[in-house]
């Protein structure tokens, strides 16, 4: 932690990295206390896999309440650019010299991925695993300098639905969670709020009325059977949860901004 306080009093920007499915589950209040004085933009990562509506009304949200806050894809090079003009209009309007960069958030939001796409080459390592990076360094050019590796914040998990939102999108470790519990939870919110993606991956005409015959039907399409024939949920739950993280069902965001007014 004090290694993190100590790359925030050189930067000059933060980058704060929120996944854009989550916006409110994957931000630690913790941020707003180690970045008072600096700039602090909020990018809504992984914007190609979340619901480009909802990610709309985020951006309102924030914007409203005079927070900086854009949607990029981190691999998008017009993202990027769009991200790093919007630093460099700050920083002319301080009349600093140049940008200082420090990157922070939860695990797996795509920090790694952001700064390799900054740096335009891989400086930071990446991987659809938790919490990869550790050790801190700076990247140097004469127009920037880049914390090549982020600062890790720990998500808060409570209460119950902001644990089951984290575990679903993935910032947290799998031999953390259980895929029986995030994978029902996962089915459930696709159920309420995209029944159309479950039709469509799963070819299903109609879905089954209840969701034990759908979980099974769905492992027999997958091939996730158990000696005897009897289906594997919990497999079947993980190959759910996993496609679910890739956007292989369709863009997907958990929460709206309204459910932070619930939450208060
Ligand atoms: P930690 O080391 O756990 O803190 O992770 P991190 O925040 O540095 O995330 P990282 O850059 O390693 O990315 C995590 C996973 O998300 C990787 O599989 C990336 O390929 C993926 N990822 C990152 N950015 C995006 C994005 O914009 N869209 C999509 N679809 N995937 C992304």
């Amino acid at each position: 932690m004090e290694l993190l306080k100590s790359s925030i009093s050189k930067a000059n920007i933060i980058l704060e990295i929120l996944d854009a499915r989550l916006p409110l589950s994957s931000s630690n209040p913790y941020i707003n206390k180690l970045c008072r004085n600096i700039l602090k933009i909020k990018i809504l990562n992984k914007n190609d896999i979340a619901d480009p509506d909802i990610t709309k009304q985020w951006l309102t949200y924030f914007n409203d309440n005079k927070d900086k806050a854009i949607a990029v894809t981190a691999k998008e090079k017009k993202d990027i650019k769009k991200l790093l003009g919007y630093c460099n209009k700050y920083i002319k309007k301080k009349r600093a010299q140049k940008i200082k960069l420090m990157v922070i958030g939860i695990p797996n939001t795509g920090k790694s991925t952001i700064i390799n796409s900054i740096a335009g080459k891989k400086v930071a390592k990446t991987g659809n695993v938790p919490a990869i990076t550790r050790h801190n360094q700076r990247m140097a050019t004469k127009y920037m300098d880049i914390y090549d590796t982020p600062g890790i914040l720990w998500p808060v998990l409570e209460p119950k639905l902001r644990a089951d939102i984290i575990a679903a999108s993935g910032a947290i470790s799998n031999t953390a969670m259980d895929y029986n519990d995030t994978g029902a939870f996962v089915l459930d919110f696709l159920l309420k709020n995209y029944p159309d993606y479950i039709k469509k991956r799963y070819k299903f005409e109609a879905l089954p009325e209840k969701k034990v015959h759908l979980i099974e039907k769905i492992g027999i399409m997958r091939g996730c059977l158990q000696k005897g024939g009897m289906v594997d949920i919990t497999r079947t739950y993980e190959i759910l949860v996993n496609e679910l993280r890739r956007g292989k069902l369709g863009r997907v965001s958990f929460e709206k901004p309204d459910d932070y007014f619930e939450s208060l």
